[in-house]
């Protein structure tokens, strides 16, 4: 249950006070009924709402996969630089934040919602999720670089921080090499700092896919979509073994 002004103003038909003043002027209606209190609580999972006889229905959870362009930041708000919400237009939610980060000059699937929950256990390292990059670093990758991957390894300053094991694929070796990564853990610069540790620098990182969803390369860098529901169900998947609690839960 949640106020009426509440409703109308997280499916964006104005702020809350604009909210409030439609309602004052007997233009919102709840089942039918005109309601002029916007402390009103409705059921917001079944009640008809209605702005001037248009019915605005209420979307409790959005997800977006955004494909990053470089020189953006994953950020709610920032005061100089552009972030990836400027980038998703169309959204209702004002609570919407990525999940977790890329680097600015990253590119690549960053996902968008408003599901903490979510958030929460996808970023988790404790739940194995699987984020996959390409990259190309400058250095020659060769067949103990991949062990070092897979073992993992030291890439903290002055005190340890040991990685998981990663799979590191060559995809071309030479003077730039080619790779394509995957790790599931999301340390601070975490990709860039592995191939520090072994010698190399990246020159160039994009996030291909993460926990099991993978970028949809028809979306242009700085283009962004919802999730299909199919999408959300791998998502969901990965973490609903045992979990009850998030089936049922309202989605788009
Ligand atoms: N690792 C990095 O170093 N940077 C990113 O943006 C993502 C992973």
């Amino acid at each position: 249950m949640i106020r009426l002004d509440k409703y109308l103003a997280d499916m964006g038909v104005g702020t809350r006070s604009e909210a409030k003043r439609l309602i004052r002027q007997g233009k919102v209606t709840a089942d039918g009924a005109a309601v002029k209190s916007p402390e009103y609580r409705i059921d917001e999972t079944s009640a008809c709402v209605r702005v001037e006889g248009n019915e605005i229905s209420y979307i409790k959870y959005e997800y977006y996969m955004l494909n990053k362009p470089a020189g953006v930041v994953s950020a709610t708000e920032d005061p100089k630089e552009k972030t990836v919400l400027e980038l998703i237009t169309g959204r209702k939610h004002k609570g919407l934040f990525p999940v977790g980060r890329l680097d600015k000059d990253t590119e690549g699937l960053l996902l968008i919602t408003n599901d903490g929950a979510l958030a929460h256990r996808l970023l988790s390292p404790k739940k194995h999720v699987d984020k996959t990059y390409y990259a190309r670093v400058k250095g020659l990758v060769t067949k103990e670089t991949v062990r070092q991957f897979s073992a993992g390894m030291d890439i903290g300053k002055g005190r340890e921080e040991r990685t998981m094991p990663a799979k590191l694929r060559i995809i071309q070796a030479g003077e730039i090499s080619e790779v394509r990564l995957v790790i599931q853990e999301g340390k601070y610069h975490q990709v860039k700092r592995m191939f520090q540790a072994v010698g190399m620098e990246v020159l160039y990182l994009k996030r291909e896919a993460f926990g099991g969803i993978s970028l949809d390369e028809a979306l242009p860098p700085g283009g962004a979509r919802r999730l299909t529901k199919e999408e959300l169900g791998l998502l969901n998947g990965r973490e609903t073994d045992g979990d009850a609690e998030r089936h049922g839960r309202d989605y788009i």
